[in-house]
């Protein structure tokens, strides 16, 4: 069984590129012992990361991320408990830093990585604002 996540959350604290370096590096030795392939893109004080593997191990070490102080609103993108294959089977975590001005070539990304994290934060909006409306209306009922 295969399991992959995506999810996008934003720096608690700057990160330099030399501990975004670092982090990268730890995350990509502790995957390859787990059997965890995947992708962590940064991007204007936003990640993005895409974590594939066997179920339990990806539960185990997204349970670490999520409980990591250095970032912090967390939003689950997709989740594919049964997914059919690896996207990114030789990465044990490819970490890229989009700030960095020699990756000219995916700038797109970037955009549509800030945008995907902008939409979500709308979406959040919208939900507290049926919860409120449905809680309003029927607070008597
Ligand atoms: C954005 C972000 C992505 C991370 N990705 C991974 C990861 O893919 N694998 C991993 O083991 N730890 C990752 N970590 C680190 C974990 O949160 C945690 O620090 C680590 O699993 C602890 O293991 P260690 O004690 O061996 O350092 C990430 C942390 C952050 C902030």
């Amino acid at each position: 069984m295969l399991k992959r996540i995506t999810y996008v959350s934003r720096y608690a604290t700057p990160f330099s590129d030399a501990e975004l370096a670092e982090l990268g590096e730890r995350a990509a030795q502790n995957n390859r012992e787990l059997g965890i392939s995947g992708v962590l893109l940064t991007s204007g004080g936003i990640f993005f990361q895409v974590l594939e593997g066997p179920p339990e191990a990806v539960d185990a070490v997204y349970n670490a991320i999520a409980a990591d102080e250095r970032h912090t609103d967390l939003v689950l993108l997709g989740q594919e408990p049964n997914a059919s294959a690896r996207h990114y089977p030789d990465w044990s975590m490819k970490t890229i830093n989009l700030d960095a001005a020699s990756h000219v070539r995916l700038l797109p990304l970037k955009v549509l990585m800030e945008s995907v994290y902008q939409q979500q934060q709308l979406i959040d909006k919208m939900l507290w604002a049926i919860d409120r409306t449905l809680r309003l209306e029927f607070k008597d009922r």
